[in-house]
């Protein structure tokens, strides 16, 4: 079971600064980063627009004009959550096709690290902390990306937590936590959003909803009702925007091997939880009988969010390997 309340603040390292842009490369970033990241920036061949031009000469003219050729080049792209998991390895991958890339999330040290490890690989990033559950730091995240890429063309609005517990177990205070992030998070996002992109004369928004929004398990009622949301927010607002060239879409994944999967778990050590997600996707996942990696995922936001999907609107991709096929 996943508390909310729990690993959601490098305590000690998260009274910085709002942005934190030029101080990447301080002593404050995780020392080496995860190999979740490793694999994010390394891994694929979504990665290799962003190898390729890292090196002196990419540093060295790293800057407006210069950023690294792909499907995103010249584009902006603002991140909800990409401190780690799906939005990290997402915010790589935009950055390893091109895009410029304004993210958030609450843990500073780690908003530094992905900053950083974008950067030393010849891309372009943007750490600000802000809580999608708070308007104002909302707002100023939002704005101050499009301030300083000059305007906004992406949004993956991705934020979010998990836990499972029988609904009368469930109080108020985490009722209200879960629907603040998942979902008031998310109408938040878009509400700022939405004014940039119309002033762009278009773009696209991708939300991370879940399986859970076709069917739950028991305990589900908090997250999968969030997730359910989401996709009838997404629709409404596919109406309200479509003729402006505003797609919205929702990529539902299945299992990912994020910490949010991992610490649904009881703890156990690296080792043990290896074993235990390769037993975990034959068992569960029908159709890939694996569970997913975050790079599956970023793969399909930036699908999503390109013109190969241009005339994709108000739907939900479930990609989950086959784990909601089964009966
Ligand atoms: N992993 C899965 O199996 C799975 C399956 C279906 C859907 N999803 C969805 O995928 C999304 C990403 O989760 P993940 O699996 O990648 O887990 P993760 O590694 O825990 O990532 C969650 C991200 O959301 C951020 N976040 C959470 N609360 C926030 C808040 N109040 N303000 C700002 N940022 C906040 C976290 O940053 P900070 O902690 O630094 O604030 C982190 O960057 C979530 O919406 C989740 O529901 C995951």
């Amino acid at each position: 079971m996943v508390d909310s309340t729990r690993g959601n603040g490098d305590t000690a390292d998260d009274e910085g600064t709002a942005r934190m842009r030029g101080e990447a490369g301080s002593a404050g970033g995780s020392a080496g980063g995860s190999a979740l990241g490793r694999r994010a920036l390394f891994g694929g061949a979504v990665a290799a627009g962003l190898t390729a031009a890292a090196g002196p000469a990419a540093a060295q003219s790293r800057g407006e004009g210069s950023r690294p050729a792909g499907r995103f080049a010249g584009k902006t792209v603002l991140i909800t959550g990409a401190t780690s998991g799906i939005g990290e390895a997402t915010a790589k991958a935009f950055a390893a096709e091109g895009a410029r890339v304004g993210f958030c999330g609450r843990r500073v040290r780690e908003g530094r690290r992905v900053e950083r490890e974008i950067r030393e690989a010849g891309g372009e990033a943007t750490y600000t902390r802000a809580d999608v559950r708070e308007p104002g730091q909302v707002r100023r995240f939002v704005d101050g990306v499009a301030e300083r890429y000059g305007g906004l063309d992406i949004a993956f609005n991705n934020a979010g937590i998990n836990w499972f517990r029988p609904l009368h177990e469930t109080s108020l205070a985490e009722w209200e936590d879960m629907h603040g992030t998942n979902l008031r998070g998310v109408f938040l996002a878009m509400k700022y959003e939405i004014p940039h992109l119309l002033e762009r004369g278009g773009g696209a928004i991708v939300i991370t909803g879940s399986m859970h929004q076709l069917a739950t398990r028991p305990g589900g009622s908090a997250y999968a009702s969030t997730k359910r949301a989401v996709l009838a927010l997404a629709q409404a607002a596919a109406m309200d925007y479509g003729e402006s060239g505003i797609r919205v879409n929702v990529l539902s994944p299945g299992a990912v091997d994020t910490r949010l999967f991992r610490q649904a778990r009881p703890p156990m050590s690296d080792e043990e939880y290896e074993e235990f997600k390769r037993e975990w996707g034959r068992e569960n996942v029908p159709g890939l009988h694996r569970v997913a990696d975050p790079e599956d995922m970023a793969t399909a936001a930036l699908g999503l969010a390109s013109g190969d999907f241009g005339y994709l609107t108000g739907a939900s991709l479930v990609v989950d390997g086959g784990l909601t096929s089964s009966l």
